[in-house]
């Protein structure tokens, strides 16, 4: 209980891009409850990333630990986060820590907290590939979260399940839907009222007007060296088709930004450009035809776009848009990714089964729900019943 404010304190971290677009509804959702003392700490596993988020989304963290190097390695980011982390929560002596997904600043600090005895609430949870190396490291770190958490805010029913089959106990387990979808409709309510916040995808509209625009995106350590070599393969072959424009921006990581450079600049029909802010990112999905990725978020974002996805991995732990018929799994062979893209460039039954317009992942209520589970947790009386799941 927070000394100054007699309210449960609440402290959210997060670190990496994603985790950010995904924490802060729930920050939001925290802090206009009004029944909690909300921390905020950052890991800045990302730095450049992060800190797109945090403009956009007018969050000032309590506290920046600052830990991104370049070109960091497994083991030196986790040393970093869990001593730094740590010692934050001594000092923030937090009553629960929320943290999000499976990025290392995830394992890290739940460690990091079970160290202390603090209970973790994990946003995210239950979602399995089966297979611990893909996503890798991801697979390990949400499974080790999954362990030392003891409220588990599952996005989906199947995500339920896979934690139901762990043995959690049912009374931890709770459905609220995916917080990226909250994050999402917001970020599409604003662009609707302001389209000047997307400068950059309104001025690559404008010069591909006559062309069907791709959207891409690449970043997963288990695809680097030959699954990027293929993917950039892919692309260049795609550009060749004279009636596409594929707009590419670049995840920083070394081990994806120096090949892509060096295979795919200066090709006709191909956008090279640094990550987007979330604004950004969300244009370029609504101008797209069709996004091909190996990206977790943008799997559950682009059903509520009906933007069809090629998913460039040979499995995912969302199974849901593989399900509805909205994702595909296509791996990394390039003559692959060619051929399916194909298809649903030039056949319009293709792609007509592929762009629902329904989304399985969430409703945009995540973080509402989320916010009142943890009231109850903590004793305070109930605000919204309808809310708890
Ligand atoms: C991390 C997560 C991954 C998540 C992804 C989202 C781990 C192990 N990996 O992978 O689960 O899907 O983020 O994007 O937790 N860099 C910058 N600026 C930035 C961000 C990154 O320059 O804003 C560069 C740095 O050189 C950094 C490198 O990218 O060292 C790798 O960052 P890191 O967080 O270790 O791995 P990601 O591949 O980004
Ligand atoms: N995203 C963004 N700008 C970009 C690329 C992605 O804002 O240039 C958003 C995207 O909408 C999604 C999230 O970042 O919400 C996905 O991040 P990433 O693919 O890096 O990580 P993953 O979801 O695979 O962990």
């Amino acid at each position: 209980m927070s000394a100054e404010t007699g309210r449960p304190r609440m402290l959210v971290t997060f670190g990496t891009r994603p985790e950010a677009i995904k924490m802060a509804p729930v920050v939001d959702a925290l802090r206009m409850d009004g029944r909690f003392d909300v921390r905020v700490v950052v890991t800045a596993q990302h730095r450049e990333m992060l800190d797109q988020v945090l403009e956009i989304f007018g969050i000032v963290p309590d506290l920046d630990l600052d830990l991104m190097q370049h070109g960091q390695n497994l083991d030196e980011l986790s040393a970093r986060i869990v001593t730094r982390f740590g010692a934050a929560l001594d000092t923030e002596k937090p009553d629960r820590v929320l943290v999000h997904g499976d990025t290392l600043t995830t394992m890290m600090a739940t460690l990091a907290c079970y160290f202390r005895r603090i209970p973790v609430g994990h946003v995210e949870a239950g979602l399995r590939s089966g297979n611990i190396y893909a996503p890798w490291p991801e697979e390990g770190n949400r499974r080790v979260t999954g362990v030392l958490a003891d409220l588990h805010f599952a996005p989906t029913e199947s995500a339920a399940d896979a934690l139901r089959a762990e043995n959690v106990p049912e009374d931890a387990i709770h459905v609220t839907g995916n917080t990226v979808v909250d994050a999402l409709l917001a970020t599409r309510n604003r662009l609707a009222k302001k389209p000047g916040l997307a400068p950059i995808i309104n001025a690559l509209r404008d010069q591909y007007a006559d062309r069907k625009i791709i959207a891409v995106t690449a970043h997963r350590r288990e695809n680097f060296g030959e699954g990027m070599r293929q993917i950039s393969a892919a692309m260049r072959h795609l550009a060749q088709r004279g009636d596409v424009a594929i707009i590419y921006p670049l995840h920083p990581n070394p081990n994806v930004k120096k090949i892509m450079r060096s295979e795919l600049s200066q090709i006709a029909n191909i956008a090279l450009i640094d990550p987007l802010d979330y604004p950004e990112f969300v244009a370029m999905m609504e101008a797209s035809e069709i996004i091909i990725t190996d990206s977790g978020g943008i799997q559950e974002e682009a059903p509520s776009l009906g933007k069809p996805v090629l998913v460039l991995r040979e499995t995912t732990e969302r199974p849901e848009g593989i399900s509805l018929g909205t994702a595909k799994l296509v791996g990394t062979d390039s003559a692959r990714i060619v051929s399916e893209a194909s298809r649903l460039l030039d056949c319009p039954s293709a792609y007509k089964a592929m762009s629902l317009t329904h989304n399985p992942y969430g409703d945009g209520t995540a973080s509402q729900k989320i916010a009142e589970v943890l009231a109850q947790q903590s004793g305070l009386q109930v605000k919204d019943a309808q809310a708890v799941s």
